[in-house]
């Protein structure tokens, strides 16, 4: 039965009655937060997990479904940020996990499972000949980035207004305090002129460029081929390293994103799914630029990580990659997402609601505006109580999204599933329409 459009009036008012049922329907987890804020501050050890009033607490997973603390299961539409592509419980990926346990997981040593990731990453990804591993997104960036400026002598780094490469590298609302102080350049995403011309002007001082071919975090907005073709020919021209970072992008074609585009990149940094649902990172490129780390050259650069070759995440990365997450299991996701996309869109228009589906595949993004969005800046349109207020509804009816509007999907969800996110927005829309519009 659906729910008839609620009361509220301005959407203000919507966010705070759906606050109010969010608080009564979930004691357990706001008890949990309070204890935890004692000797965590604001209870919470990952920025992102937090939201108003408090976030809902966790306590398993299976296949492509949350249980919390309050007793409520969810459909995960959140997918770990991209990261829980496999969803919670996949049989190769625990069978890999358990024998990996059983073998041992402080081995000190070089170990079986390394180089076999390293060749099914560098067969999938035509940006690289060799690769080197990490232990998160902001490592492969951070070591990227360290290795241009080594390789070419050059200082400065061009990143985007409203760009996310890691907890250090974070641009979303200017340069985050907590960056590492490199000399950075900033580019508007998708404007190549504007780029172009700080490109010329800092040609002989930058070492790297660093782009995601498509904003994850800024919006899940597409880099515009031209614009992502112009920093290429631009990087040529005057000996810059581009570094894609490909974090998310990775699982959108069986080569990533770039391969979809037609563009490589001269190195490429990885992360997430990649091990499997286990921490991970990676960066790999051309044999020239990756043969600087080779250890055994009396000039090599030194790149150094207890865990870079943590034997869970080498194992299940190997489990996942090479019988799981197939090229065409990559190209099905991908067509999948583009469906639900379609179909997402497609309410917001019947219902008159201001919806914008944007992203590729299984990586998109909820907005709630007409204006169209070509940079992280676009989405300003949006109101932040918009986005939640689709968060808490979208919960309140067992699905979970990011509070962003962000949405990554995983390989255990069903048709059913995907019905059951669409009912439930086709809901969200009926109910909270009138706050949404106004
Ligand atoms: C594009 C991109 N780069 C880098 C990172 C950082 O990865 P990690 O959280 O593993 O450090 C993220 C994380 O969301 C990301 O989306």
């Amino acid at each position: 039965m659906r729910a008839p459009a609620y009361r509220n009036i301005s959407l203000e008012d919507a966010l705070r009655e759906a606050e109010e049922r969010y608080i009564v329907a979930n004691p357990k987890s706001r008890a949990r937060h309070v204890d935890a804020a004692r000797h965590l501050p604001g209870g919470n050890t990952r920025s992102i997990l937090f939201y108003p009033p408090f976030p809902v607490t966790m306590v398993r997973g299976d296949g492509a479904r949350l249980f919390d603390l309050d007793g409520h299961a969810y459909l995960d539409f959140l997918g770990e940020y991209t990261a829980g592509l496999y969803g919670h419980s996949h049989p190769a990926i625990q069978a890999a996990v358990e024998r990996a346990l059983k073998s041992g997981i402080t081995l000190g040593a070089p170990n079986t499972y390394e180089a076999e990731l390293a060749e099914l990453i560098c067969a999938r990804f035509a940006s690289c000949d060799m690769v080197r591993f990490c232990n998160s997104g902001t490592e492969s960036n951070l070591n990227a980035l360290s290795a241009a400026r080594a390789l070419t002598g050059r200082t400065h780094i061009l990143v985007f207004d409203g760009a996310y490469h890691g907890g250090m590298l974070s641009f979303a609302h200017g340069p985050s305090p907590a960056n590492i102080p490199f000399p950075y350049v900033f580019g508007r995403y998708n404007d190549i002129e504007g780029t172009l011309e700080q490109i010329e002007r800092h040609a002989g001082e930058l070492a790297a460029i660093l782009v995601e071919p498509m904003m994850g975090a800024g919006g899940c907005i597409p880099g515009e081929p031209q614009f992502l073709q112009g920093l290429r020919d631009a990087a040529t021209r005057h000996g810059i390293i581009l570094i894609f970072d490909e974090v998310m992008t990775s699982r959108l074609s069986p080569g990533g994103l770039q391969a979809m585009l037609g563009i490589t990149p001269d190195m490429t940094t990885f992360g997430k799914y990649l091990g499997g649902g286990m921490s991970f990172g990676a960066f790999g490129g051309r044999e020239a630029i990756m043969r600087r780390f080779d250890p055994s050259q009396p000039d090599a650069l030194p790149h150094s990580g207890t865990y870079n070759n943590n034997v869970l995440s080498m194992a299940a990365g190997v489990a996942g990659l090479s019988t799981v997450f197939t090229s065409d299991v990559a190209s099905a996701l991908t067509e999948t997402g583009e469906a639900l996309k379609a179909r997402l869109n497609a309410l917001g228009e019947r219902h008159g609601v201001p919806v914008q589906v944007t992203g590729i595949g299984s990586i998109l993004c909820m907005h709630f505006q007409h204006e169209p969005i070509h940079q992280p800046q676009d989405t300003e349109h949006t109101p932040a109580e918009a986005r939640a207020l689709f968060h808490l509804e979208m919960l309140a009816r067992g699905i979970y999204t990011a509070r962003r509007g962000f949405v990554a999907l995983s390989l255990p969800l069903t048709n059913e599933d995907y019905d059951a996110f669409v009912d439930a927005f086709d809901d969200v829309l009926v109910a909270n329409g009138p706050a949404l519009t106004a």
